[in-house]
């Protein structure tokens, strides 16, 4: 059967359902949040009979879901909005849509700038999505912007991307207004899922040989705040470690105010919490990250890591830093530097501030030059980059445990995964070990991937 035929056929299996059948592309911009986001939206619409597909062109309904965190991730929105302009005219009946943090941050604004659009959904309406898109079959526009908190409970379709490392969401939204962040005002109020619902939601993935999950929050070290069962994050931990057939748990964002010794220690005692945490720095300059309003110091976040290291050594730890924020100098920069020199991350995201109204940075003068920030980033991903591949030579002859992800971009015959402290891995391995646990002993590094052979389970 053709690809052409098939679709046809299952055009006339959903001709009852609301989808009729349509063909939707879904992009997504952004983090895993999103991520996660998009894969129920996908769920949701696979459910009221849509299909999805993989190229603007063959679709009849284009939704974007996009990320608002800097400039650039909005433009590249953008940019790919204006591509469906002329098509939209040959083809009135085509919809296109926004959703995620875009639609949030800038609501009806969307609709009058790109008179194509048919639909705006922020985050905290997603459940209404099918509804909402539903509508727009009668020639409406639609927006839906309106939450400030995410409903706790909401559908909960079985689609997943993946098939044995998933996302599962702990929490909506935060609540830390850092100065330059533009999250909480498009993710809004912060708001954890009751224990049970999540638990509920691991078991349903290990039921089906999921094997791997990240639990997902803006801050997880916040969990359970407002819940009226009292439970903190550790906790959590513990109560996921308990199910069977899941073997590794993973866990982003932490925020160095919240994240101490009793993270570090279900870290280090449930055996099926990884060994990595992502600790956002942002700024090795205590000026600065009292502008960013972070509510720590440097010597404050070197304290934990030191605390961390001690109690587990080799933990992975990664972190984000923003160069050029207003204000700051070369004495704040030589401060990140020194900073990071220190710490000693294995890997770090080096980021240019990007001004985010109605964040409360932007009330400062964006001051710092482009070509300034460009030369700061570069510094320090050229810092990172030293101190991530001495980090690497260090596991030279150790073995690790890789969760085989997939085929390498490099070559046919290896396989790419994650060692448990989060370090890429590559391997000559074959595609029917994707999805399996490996040992692998690391023969060889470069900045941000080991290479390393198969061993044995048993010769170890
Ligand atoms: N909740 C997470 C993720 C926030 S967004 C956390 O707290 O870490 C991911 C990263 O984007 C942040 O850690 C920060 O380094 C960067 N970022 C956020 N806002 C930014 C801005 N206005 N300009 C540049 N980078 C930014
Ligand atoms: Fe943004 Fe700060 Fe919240 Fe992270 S903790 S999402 S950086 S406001
Ligand atoms: Fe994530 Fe970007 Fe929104 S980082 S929360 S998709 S602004």
């Amino acid at each position: 059967m053709s690809e052409k035929e098939r679709n046809d056929a299952k055009k006339g299996e959903n001709k009852d359902k609301p989808g009729h059948g349509k063909r939707i592309l879904l992009r997504t911009f952004g983090c895993q949040m999103n991520e996660r986001d998009s894969e129920l939206i996908a769920g949701m619409l696979l459910e009221k009979g849509y299909e999805l597909v993989d190229t603007p062109e063959k679709a009849e309904v284009v939704l974007f879901n996009t990320c608002s965190v800097r400039q650039h991730a909005e433009d590249r929105v953008v940019g790919n909005l204006e591509k469906l302009v002329s098509r939209k005219k040959k083809e009135p009946d085509l919809k296109i849509g926004v959703l995620g943090c875009m639609a949030k941050r800038h609501g009806e604004l969307l609709l009058k700038e790109f008179p194509h659009l048919d639909i705006v959904v922020g985050a905290s309406n997603i459940y209404n999505i099918p509804e909402l898109l539903e509508q727009t079959f009668t020639h409406q526009k639609v927006i839906a912007v309106n939450n400030i908190k995410r409903p706790v409970k909401g559908p909960n379709p079985v689609y997943r991307a993946g098939s044995f490392s998933a996302f599962v969401n702990i929490m909506y939204g935060c609540n830390n207004f850092c100065s330059y962040c533009i999250v909480p005002h498009v993710r809004g109020r912060e708001v954890s899922r009751p224990k049970k619902d999540i638990l509920k939601e691991i078991k349903a993935l290990a039921d089906r040989g999921f094997k791997e999950v990240t639990l997902l929050g803006q801050n997880v070290n916040s969990y359970g705040r407002g819940l009226s069962q009292k439970i903190d994050f550790p906790e959590l931990l513990e109560a996921a470690n308990k199910i069977k057939g899941i073997e590794r748990i993973r866990f982003v964002t932490s925020h160095p105010k919240d994240a101490g010794k009793s993270l570090f220690r279900a870290m280090r005692d449930l055996d099926k919490v990884c060994e990595h945490i992502h600790l956002p720095l942002q700024s090795g300059s205590n000026k600065i990250l009292d502008l960013m309003n972070r509510k720590y110091t440097a010597e404050d976040y070197r304290a934990r890591i030191d605390l961390l290291r001690e109690m587990l050594p080799g933990a992975g730890v990664t972190t984000d830093i923003i160069v050029g924020f207003p204000s700051e100098g070369e004495k704040d920069q030589n401060d990140t530097r020194k900073a990071m020199e220190e710490i000693g991350c294995n890997s770090a995201f080096i980021f240019k501030y990007s001004p985010r109204p109605p964040a409360i940075s932007s009330c400062l003068v964006d001051n710092i030059p482009e070509e300034v920030k460009k030369e700061r980033n570069k510094e320090l991903l050229d810092i990172q980059r030293k101190i991530s591949h001495a980090k690497n030579k260090e596991m030279i002859d150790s073995v690790q445990e890789v969760l085989a992800e997939g085929k390498s971009r490099m070559s046919d015959k290896e396989l790419v995964g994650k060692t448990r402290n989060n370090i890429s891995c590559v391997f000559p391995g074959d595609s029917d070990l994707v999805g399996q646990l490996v040992l692998v002993r690391v023969k060889s590094v470069s900045p941000h991937t080991l290479k390393g052979e198969l061993v044995e389970k048993d010769n170890e």
